[in-house]
């Protein structure tokens, strides 16, 4: 991918940091922490890299909050964002079409036998919304009225107070817990660290201890809500993919909506299309962002069953009717996109380069536990890898990821943590050359922080 070129910059703004944080209010951030630490003023970013105003390249390492999937800049998406630009940008939904939106849906229906219904919105968290509002008001139609969500430990879902409710990480959620609905969790999942762990693929030893959870959580039960295989904000964790497909053969046996939601894990991430694949199983309702335009523009899709969608068909008025609706509903710019990115996902068999990856990453960190010392519980998913920083330094009120997160700045990667959690989840594309890269700067972080 060619470098942005110097000639090509913008005029200096000295001063863009300080003007800043008079006036933006960062995502996810105490403001405080950028006195001393100023936001990075990108002029730039290319394939796996930032470049910043001061001639620095970053690293991407967590592809810009996990959405950019094929790199920064890729050209197939650019020319296709560009002839959409062409034709028209945005349109109503409601009431119109085009063959963007439509070869997107029928591509996106393709993606697991019996969803075939596609419910546009703008981010990841309304399209969980989304999913929690039809699955309650298909309860309504049902005219059980269930009316209660279980969610698994450890899990995040957004930040609207529906998808908040549903997360069980009172970091995001205690400030609003009195105006949140009350939700369940299943504690006790079984994680894993690979696909070789033997809970992987058997976990009945643990099996019957979750069952006695669902039972005891069945009266009023509308649906359960989950990230499949891969929880991401909750700490990079994954659990067997065998509990996946017993909890879809019980939430069957029950009549309970299952929700997959796909924001983090669609598109190849771990390895498979959709996580849900792994266990080769359906979910009644899968949500995906992120992965579906590459990160290039907002847009998600909440792909419902025939089943669910069927009992919403009726005439005008009788209660039936799914009024929701998001200005951007269907966006032909993020559709156009979109749609490229799913030829790019074939073409390219992005699952093959996960494949190829993942093995890469999975050493590569090993090798940084090995050379620090300091990181314990490696796991690896897909092209996902993650560690915990344990040891004199780190834990509560240390904020030992954090500082890391700052030395890696001044070494050259962008490596967000999660808490104490250091992370790798690169474009899905990227190659051993950034990898081995990450690998040094991350240890050098490490004991830079740590010792
Ligand atoms: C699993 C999961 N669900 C929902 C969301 C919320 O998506 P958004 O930030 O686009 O609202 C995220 C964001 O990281 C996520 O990882």
């Amino acid at each position: 991918m060619p470098d942005a070129s110097a000639s090509s910059l913008p005029s200096a703004q000295p001063d863009l940091a300080a003007r800043d944080v008079k006036h933006v209010w960062h995502p996810c951030s105490q403001m405080r922490d950028y006195e001393g630490f100023p936001p990075l003023e990108i002029i730039g970013a290319q394939g796996c890299h930032l470049h910043l105003r001061d001639g620095r390249k970053l690293i991407d390492a967590v592809s810009s909050w996990w959405c950019k999937s094929l790199g920064h800049g890729h050209p197939r998406l650019k020319a296709a964002l560009a002839r959409q630009l062409d034709r028209f940008e945005h349109v109503i939904l409601a009431n119109t079409t085009n063959d963007v939106i439509v070869r997107l849906s029928e591509r996106l229906a393709a993606l697991a036998p019996g969803l075939n219904h596609v419910f546009y919105s703008g981010d990841g968290s309304t399209a969980v919304e989304v999913a929690a509002k039809l699955a309650l008001h298909a309860r309504k139609i049902q005219g059980g009225g269930q009316s209660r969500f279980l969610a698994l430990e450890n899990g995040y879902h957004g930040e609207t107070a529906l998808t908040l409710a549903l997360g069980d990480l009172g970091l995001y959620r205690e400030a609003y817990r009195e105006v949140l609905p009350p939700v369940s969790y299943l504690r006790g999942l079984p994680y894993v660290d690979s696909v070789d762990h033997p809970l992987w693929k058997d976990c009945s030893s643990v099996w019957p201890g979750l069952e006695k959870q669902l039972r005891e959580n069945l009266a009023g039960l509308c649906a359960v809500v989950i990230e499949p295989i891969l929880q991401g904000a909750g700490g990079m964790r994954f659990y067997s993919a065998d509990f996946l497909r017993r909890l879809r053969a019980w939430t069957k046996a029950h009549g309970v909506i299952l929700i997959a939601d796909e924001i983090l894990t669609g598109f190849g991430r771990t390895g498979t299309m959709l996580a849900c694949d792994h266990a080769g199983i359906v979910a009644d309702i899968v949500c995906l962002s992120k992965g579906l335009t590459a990160g290039w523009l907002p847009m998600s899709a909440t792909l419902v069953s025939d089943d669910l969608y069927g009992m919403f068909y009726a005439e005008y008025g009788r209660g039936r009717d799914f009024l929701h609706s998001n200005t951007y509903a269907g966006n032909p710019l993020a559709a156009a996109v979109a749609l490229e990115a799913m030829e790019i996902y074939r073409e390219e068999d992005i699952l093959g380069q996960v494949r190829r990856t993942g093995p890469l990453l999975a050493a590569a960190m090993d090798r940084v536990a090995q050379a620090t010392g300091r990181l314990h519980n490696l796991r690896c998913v897909g092209a996902v890898v993650a560690a915990d920083l344990r040891g004199p330094g780190t834990g509560s009120g240390t904020r030992a990821g954090y500082r890391v997160y700052r030395e890696a700045v001044g070494r050259g990667a962008l490596l967000r943590t999660l808490g104490d959690t250091v992370y790798w989840l690169l474009p899905l594309n990227a190659g051993s050359g950034v990898i081995s890269e990450l690998e040094g700067i991350t240890t050098a972080s490490i004991r830079a922080v740590l010792g």
